[in-house]
């Protein structure tokens, strides 16, 4: 018990002397992009070769993704960007889908008050207003340096010549074959049965980006695209309307910043919980000695959980779009809450989510998304996460557009108490209203450390990228891995609700796992492959970039 406790020891350490890990991943010297896919990744990287900054390749690998990984990159879906400009600048920019003018707050329950099943995520009712277009262009007149037509050029090339199929892309087609068929029918040129090594080439959405190019956001909010996608649309019993399109704006947010021992941690703010949880969780666990404790130990897997466990159930209570209802940052983020929040952590004993409600805070958010991290030769950071949500969103594709559209209304809280795709419950605040965006989770986040910058991280994984992004940047930071490392590492996370915790399959010891259920933990047995898809790029001490590409996609970091 003695020993326990001293273990578990409230020791206050600010960054203790350590030498850095040497780099196991991609070493470059000015510039990186590391991106789901190595064409996304290899596009950034040329166009600021040319000359461009960090945000013409933010513009250049999120519509490369829209491309290259129609899996998860998108036109027709949304996001989140965070930027921290080589003068220490930071700024973030929310590109989040948002409800239809016509979506109701009961939309997808029956008449007794009950959620239908699959009616927010397989119909057309799912889509939420896209976003992605708004967003780059927004980042592009603020921030760019090159013309539009130098950033479109190879995205258009790249959808013309075509994309190789990689044996993970296939296994995502193979997967999702039976769900795009019944959407869309057998001819949709989605559909097709492709194998590795195959190149599918996109000739309709090289036409959108033609036209896009030619006129600008417009086209996609109010022009031809415009009237074609809400034609397919209404075809399909969707709500969303040209009124619906040309309302549509991305909007600048003062992003969420807080301290982690002499880090300074830069996130998304709301409509995205990720950086509000990321600063709850850390702030409740940097009083324990982590680094002591041990990576993925028995007991630093009980601290982070139980501050995990205590987020995401505030998460799930106060967290919704801004605009529609208020948010007790402040609260939510006071030292005195956070401590006290903690205050029950019984280093023995499991807490039970059960007994976790959200806390009594004063009032003063697939599976699937990605997530690309890019520093250019200026000193620039871009931290972008997008999404689709689902594997290839809603599965409606567009075949004379050329992309598919989001189900991101799952997002929503379809009712209170009700769990969305990700066993996420949500409350009032999440609930669905017209030209309301949704709770995400996405973490797109930057770390300062001595006021320089020091990581740019991001992953997707609805739910888990909260947890994933704080591995990341522990695995570094406490544990000394490599960033290559930091990402291979294997993660673990737990959301409150279910009262779970998931390990990556078999790749934590059972030793520990027995340890942990002894202590009343309960385990998620179940096969869950994936737990976020990390990439990141670390400042090294002389200044280079390590990249950290997840080995558990077709991730690639590319630099000069
Ligand atoms: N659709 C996943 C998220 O935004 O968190």
């Amino acid at each position: 018990m003695k020993k326990i406790t001293l273990l578990f020891a409230f020791i206050t350490i600010s960054g203790f002397a350590q030498q850095s890990a040497t780099p196991t991943g991609l070493v470059a010297s000015k510039a990186m992009v590391v991106s789901a896919r190595a064409e996304a990744s290899k596009i950034g990287v040329e166009i600021m070769k040319k000359g461009g900054n960090a945000f013409d390749a933010m513009a250049a690998t999120e519509l490369a993704l829209a491309v290259a990984y129609p899996y998860a990159g998108n036109i027709g879906g949304g996001g989140f960007m965070v930027y921290r400009k080589a003068n220490g600048e930071v700024g973030s920019l929310d590109y989040r889908e948002k409800a239809p003018l016509a979506a109701t707050k009961d939309m997808f329950l029956d008449k007794d008050g009950n959620v239908i099943k699959g009616k927010s995520t397989e119909t057309a009712l799912a889509i939420g207003v896209p976003g992605t277009i708004a967003g780059v262009f927004a980042v592009h007149k603020k921030l760019g340096s090159l013309p539009m037509s130098e950033i479109l050029k190879p995205i258009i090339a790249l959808a013309e010549k075509g994309v190789i199929v990689t044996q993970k892309q296939q296994k995502q087609l193979e997967s999702y074959h039976d769900a795009i068929v019944k959407i869309n029918g057998p001819n949709t040129l989605m559909a097709g049965r492709f194998k590795e090594n195959d190149t599918i080439k996109y000739p309709a959405l090289a036409q959108t980006l033609k036209r896009i190019l030619k006129n600008g956001k417009d086209e996609f909010y109010k022009g031809q695209t415009a009237k074609t996608l809400v034609t397919y649309l209404q075809k399909k019993g969707g709500i969303i309307t040209l009124k619906d399109l040309a309302a549509y704006e991305a909007k600048w947010r003062k992003p969420l910043q807080f301290d982690y021992k002499d880090l300074k941690v830069t996130s998304m703010a709301p409509p995205s919980s990720g950086g509000i949880c990321l600063a709850q969780i850390m702030k409740m666990i940097s009083p324990f000695y982590l680094s002591k404790m041990g990576h993925n130990s028995e007991q630093s897997i009980q601290v982070i959980v139980e501050a995990e466990r205590r987020a995401y159930a505030d998460r799930s209570q106060f967290l919704g779009d801004p605009d529609f209802v208020k948010i007790p940052v402040n609260g939510l983020l006071s030292d005195t809450y956070l401590k006290e929040r903690m205050s029950n952590f019984n280093p023995e004993k499991a807490s039970l989510s059960s007994e976790i409600k959200e806390g009594k805070v004063t009032y003063n958010e697939s599976t699937e998304t990605t997530h690309y991290s890019i520093v250019d030769q200026f000193g620039n950071a871009v931290a972008a996460t997008t999404t689709i949500n689902d594997g290839f969103g809603s599965k409606y594709y567009c075949d004379e557009l050329g992309f598919f559209l989001n189900n991101e209304m799952d997002d929503f809280s379809a009712k209170p108490g009700s769990p969305n795709m990700f066993g996420l419950v949500g409350n009032e605040a999440n609930s669905i209203a017209p030209q309301k965006r949704m709770l995400s989770s996405m973490t797109p986040t930057i770390v300062e450390k001595n006021g320089e910058l020091y990581m740019v991280v991001g992953s997707p994984g609805g739910s888990t990228i909260i947890t994933s992004v704080l591995q990341a940047i522990l695995n570094v930071y406490e544990y000394n891995l490599s960033m290559q490392e930091a990402v291979n590492a294997p993660r673990f996370h737990h959301q409150w609700l279910p009262d779970l915790i998931t390990f990556e399959p078999n790749a934590f010891d059972n030793i520990t796992i027995d340890k942990l259920k002894a202590k009343g933990y309960l385990i998620n047995e179940k096969t869950t492959p994936v737990i976020g898809k990390l990439d990141c790029i670390l400042v090294l001490p002389n200044k280079t970039l390590e990249g950290g590409a997840d080995f558990r996609g077709d991730d690639t970091a590319a630099g000069f």
